[in-house]
């Protein structure tokens, strides 16, 4: 069996997710990326295994929580138990209106946002707890997480996986185990680009809520990531850690009606 620790990255084929295998791969971990994207998926475990990195793709829908826990079972006699896992898998949505907006997709973004996170945090959690070797929980959360935006299914969603990481980090704290989230603000990914691209985000207006005048990329939340995996974070659990380019500081601020102290 392999004896690296072993990361466990749902929706790890591309964007945010893949850039957490490919950071978690750096730091000599096997890798299990786990997503619907087979295509994705697949050629990023072997481009890590071609460089020599033990890495594999495991086709899973976060949604479906007997065939995660059937596959977490699998993992573990193929790699080895998991030490970290991130919960990246998610549906990301347009701006969309309560009164109008299709319930079946509404449903659908909470099954796979939402009880995908629950799903893979006791799918592993629960291996974690069994091996007794501690191990370390990076859920997603976002800005969405501590302001209103209106995406109704993500954006409630992503303030429930804060409290969910609060709960997780009380009840796997005795076991060694810290769950933290990270929460971005729009993070350049290609999907970003596509959708300003597309006139479905507007990036002027992204700039004028953030106090940095660059938005984070991937690489960026990885980092974080890592630290809240490393010894380095041994004492923090239950946080959202934003990663935002101070966007949580400075949206208010921004609105000011009286405007801000300085020529525009
Ligand atoms: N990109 C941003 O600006 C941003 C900002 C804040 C938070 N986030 C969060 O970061 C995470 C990753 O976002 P991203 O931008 O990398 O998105 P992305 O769409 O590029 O990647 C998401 C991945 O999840 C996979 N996935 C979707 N449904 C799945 C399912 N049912 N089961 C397994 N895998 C599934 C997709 O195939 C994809 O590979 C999400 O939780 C998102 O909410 C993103």
């Amino acid at each position: 069996m392999n004896s690296n620790p072993v990361a466990i990255v749902t929706g790890g084929a591309r964007g945010i997710g893949e850039a957490a295998v490919r950071k978690f791969s750096e730091l000599g971990y096997a890798v299990a990326v786990l997503d619907v994207n087979r295509v994705l998926g697949e050629a990023l475990a072997q481009e890590l295994q071609a460089h020599g990195k033990p890495a594999a793709f495991y086709a899973c829908d976060v949604a479906d929580a007997v065939s995660l826990d059937q596959l977490a079972a699998e993992i573990e006699k193929k790699m080895g138990s998991a030490s970290v896992l991130v919960t990246s898998a998610a549906l990301i949505p347009n701006t969309e209106s309560i009164m109008e907006m299709d319930l079946e997709a509404h449903d659908r973004m909470w099954r796979v946002n939402y009880h995908g996170t629950v799903h893979a945090c006791r799918s592993f959690g629960r291996q974690m707890i069994a091996a007794k070797g501690g191990g370390s929980i990076v859920t997603l959360g976002s800005i969405n997480s501590v302001l209103p935006l209106p995406l109704p299914a993500y954006n409630p969603g992503k303030a429930a996986i804060a409290r969910l990481t609060q709960l997780l980090a009380s009840e796997l704290g005795r076991h060694g185990i810290r769950v933290n989230s990270v929460a971005p603000t729009y993070v350049m990914t290609p999907q970003l680009q596509a959708r300003i691209d597309a006139g479905q985000r507007d990036l002027a207006k992204m700039m004028q809520s953030h106090a940095l005048d660059f938005l984070p990329t991937p690489a960026d939340i990885a980092d974080a990531m890592a630290f809240l995996c490393s010894p380095s974070a041994r004492a923090v659990t239950g946080i959202l850690l934003p990663v935002d380019s101070g966007w949580m500081a400075s949206a208010t601020y921004m609105t000011y009606a009286g405007g801000v102290p300085w020529d525009a």
